[in-house]
């Protein structure tokens, strides 16, 4: 799969998992973020079309060449991609006639302007550990992006993103979007229930809540997933006497749209 320098991906399991429950074979999922295409190449691998939108064309790139991948090892199933504002959905869908027929959307909005991303150790770099991969874009992010918003544009751009999703799918059709808390200038964002706050806005009801949990089973030990950054900052406050937990965990909610 292409996309090793995007910040972040969605677990492979949770698409999985969501498309399996709250799909059929044939059906049609959309992810209006979709960064290089997760959730897309899952739908493909079951049988379900797929419609990608995400506003950095770097992106887009990565997720054509994903779905065009996974549809060769899955023929007969469409996916296409998009680069487009996820605001503008209704018009970005105009021409594809799924307005009113997808059953999915699967997404995950992006959450703070940079992720944790992963480290290149000082073997790597001859000194000090550095961050890569953790920004939304490589060049400028786009004045539109999601990513860079401040809070309460971030709150309207959500409402905007859902009220589309919401005449993108058929009446009764489901929307997953996995969140999780954000910590931004030492304070916990309860992103979560931002996302919870803005589905309903846009005319959703709430389905479901669910978590996913980001670990490894090995069938005997659950180990948590965390990334190094987020360890070490976790460490580091809890040396200053701190009380901080690690987050190894994502917020799945179950919007549905009014049959
Ligand atoms: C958390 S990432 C999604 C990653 C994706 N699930 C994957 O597995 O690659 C959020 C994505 O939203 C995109 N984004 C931010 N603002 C957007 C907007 N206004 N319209 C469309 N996409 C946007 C970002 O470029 C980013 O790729």
């Amino acid at each position: 799969m292409a996309g090793n320098a995007h910040p972040a991906k969605m677990w492979p399991q949770i698409a999985a998992t969501a498309i399996a429950r709250y799909s059929k074979p044939g059906d049609t999922v959309l992810d209006p973020m979709c960064g290089v295409g997760t959730s897309l190449i899952e739908a493909i691998a079951q049988g379900r079309n797929a419609f990608g939108v995400d506003l950095e064309p770097e992106w887009v790139e990565m997720a054509r060449t994903n779905a065009e991948a996974a549809m060769a090892a899955h023929p007969g199933v469409r996916g296409e991609v998009v680069q487009g504002d996820a605001a503008n959905l209704v018009s970005l869908l105009a021409d594809t006639g799924l307005r009113g027929k997808v059953a999915l959307v699967l997404t995950s909005p992006p959450y703070g302007a940079v992720t944790h991303g992963q480290p290149d150790t000082s073997r790597v770099t001859g000194g000090k550990i550095r961050n890569r991969a953790h920004r939304y874009s490589t060049g400028k992010p786009k004045p539109e992006s999601l990513a860079t918003s401040s809070a309460p544009r971030l709150q309207a751009g959500l409402e905007a993103v859902f009220a589309g999703c919401l005449a993108a799918l058929k009446p009764g059709g489901y929307a997953v979007v996995t969140s999780r808390p954000f910590t931004e200038a030492g304070q916990l964002v309860d992103f979560p229930s931002a996302v919870i706050r803005a589905g309903i806005a846009a005319g959703f009801t709430l389905a479901e809540r669910r978590v996913a949990l980001l670990s490894r089973w090995d069938g005997a030990k659950l180990s948590p997933s965390v990334t190094f950054f987020h360890l070490h900052n976790v460490r580091r406050a809890r040396a200053a006497g701190k009380t901080v937990f690690a987050r190894a965990h994502e917020d799945v909610i179950v919007f549905r749209r009014p049959q």
